[in-house]
């Protein structure tokens, strides 16, 4: 197992009735902005849960994040607190909203171009607002870890950034907001939590066998429940299942001690950058692809995986691992999500555009040797059409 440190410091508050918690979170002479997406949390009553929770405390409301939420729009919320003197920001929604949330409130406290948060991923943040949120779509864990993703949608650029300033002070679970969720938003978040796992576990040995029984259960877990939420949409336990596994996924802890991959997800912002394709749909066509191509360094895990994740254990190395890869395939397939790039309308001329804005973005040297180059990634690309 590799040196690591583990700190998270963001309180959850899990379960039915808990945004009314809200009032004993948010400081009481705070005054907030409360920050939400395209109107499903005004639709779905969340936000006349969150204004009945607040009320006495003085608020300013900003809608409109977008799905992979835009700088520019991030920007008109970072003048809004100028404005209005806002102290503490909360963020109502799903990753997008969680990730706008982040960006704002450090670039709120930011003095040079708010766009190097971004281009140093992060490196030039040295403070944030105090900001929580309210899940409102079991996803990307942006509720309980310091990574957000921003596009710039004129420079035709998706960026990840991470600061230690950036982990919410609370997140409010509540899986009953999540039976408004569409069966497409559902898949999504599934087919997300299932690649984060990946892109921790699949890798190679590094003698991390409590990270290794976590991801291992995470992922079974994701493959049992995932479908049966598709086919019972109000589920209370199914649902509080996958919103407990969506954190758990991408909080820090199953990434602790062991080397990460992390190249379908970068591969996967540039699909986004191009065409706005959701993000866990982009994972869902790169990383049966990736599995493929990187069969050799990553063997040992694909054969772990093919075991104690699919139970496919007879045949031959090779054999094993296209059913693993086959089995990760369908799986998606199954809630509903295509994994093909010619099924987002991706081009060969698409192809090359993404190999050139991974080397613009200087995604040079991806995956967990930091061996898989944009001419790598070109053929997984290739192979995944
Ligand atoms: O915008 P509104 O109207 O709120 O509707 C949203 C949106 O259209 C809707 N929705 C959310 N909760 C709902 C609901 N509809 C009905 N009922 C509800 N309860 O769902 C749509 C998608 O929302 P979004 O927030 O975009 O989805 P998700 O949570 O999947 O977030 C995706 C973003 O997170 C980034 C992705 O790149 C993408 O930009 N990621 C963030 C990560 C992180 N911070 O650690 C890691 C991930 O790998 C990922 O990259
Ligand atoms: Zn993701």
């Amino acid at each position: 197992m590799k040196n690591f440190d583990f700190r998270n410091p963001t309180h959850i508050l899990f379960g039915k009735g808990r945004i009314a918690d809200l009032k004993d979170q948010v400081p009481a002479d705070a005054k907030v902005l409360v920050i939400y997406g395209g109107g499903s949390a005004e639709r779905t009553g969340v936000l006349a849960q969150v204004r009945e929770a607040l009320a006495g405390r003085t608020i300013v409301e900003f809608g409109g994040i977008e799905p992979n939420p835009r700088f520019a729009t991030a920007l008109k919320a970072v003048e809004m607190i100028g404005k209005e003197d806002i102290t503490f920001l909360l963020a109502v929604g799903g990753g997008s909203v969680i990730d706008a949330t982040k960006f704002i409130a450090a670039a709120a406290l930011y003095d040079g171009d708010p766009w190097e948060i971004l281009t140093t991923h992060g490196a030039v943040v040295k403070g944030a607002m105090p900001f929580g949120s309210v899940l409102t779509l079991p996803a990307t864990a942006s509720e309980m870890n310091a990574g957000s993703v921003i596009t710039n949608a004129e420079k035709g650029a998706k960026l990840p950034f991470m600061s230690a300033h950036c982990y919410p002070a609370f997140s409010v679970l509540d899986p009953e907001v999540t039976y408004t969720l569409p069966p497409r938003q559902i898949a999504n978040g599934v087919a997300d939590a299932f690649v984060h796992i990946i892109e921790q576990y699949l890798t190679y040995p590094a003698a991390a066998q409590v990270q290794d029984g976590f991801a291992e259960t995470l992922l079974r877990t994701l493959i049992d429940l995932g479908p049966k939420a598709l086919e019972t949409p109000k589920d209370y336990d199914i649902r509080a299942n996958l919103m407990w596994t969506a954190t758990l996924a991408l909080n820090g802890l199953i990434g602790a001690g062991v080397p990460q991959d992390w190249a379908s997800h970068m591969i996967g912002h540039e699909i986004t950058a191009l065409n706005d394709t959701d993000h866990a749909r982009t994972l869902a066509v790169v990383l049966p692809s990736l599995m493929n191509d990187q069969r050799g360094p990553k063997r040992e895990k694909l054969l772990q995986y093919a075991a104690n994740v699919w139970d496919i254990r007879t045949g031959s190395d090779d054999e094993r691992i296209d059913a693993a890869i086959e089995a990760t395939r369908g799986f998606f397939e199954s809630m509903g999500i295509k994994t093909r790039l010619g099924d987002y309308d991706v081009a060969a001329s698409g192809i090359d555009h993404i190999v050139a804005a991974l080397k613009d973005h200087g995604m040079t040297a991806l995956g967990e040797h930091g061996a898989i180059t944009p001419d790598d990634a070109r053929r997984i690309l290739e192979a995944a059409q």
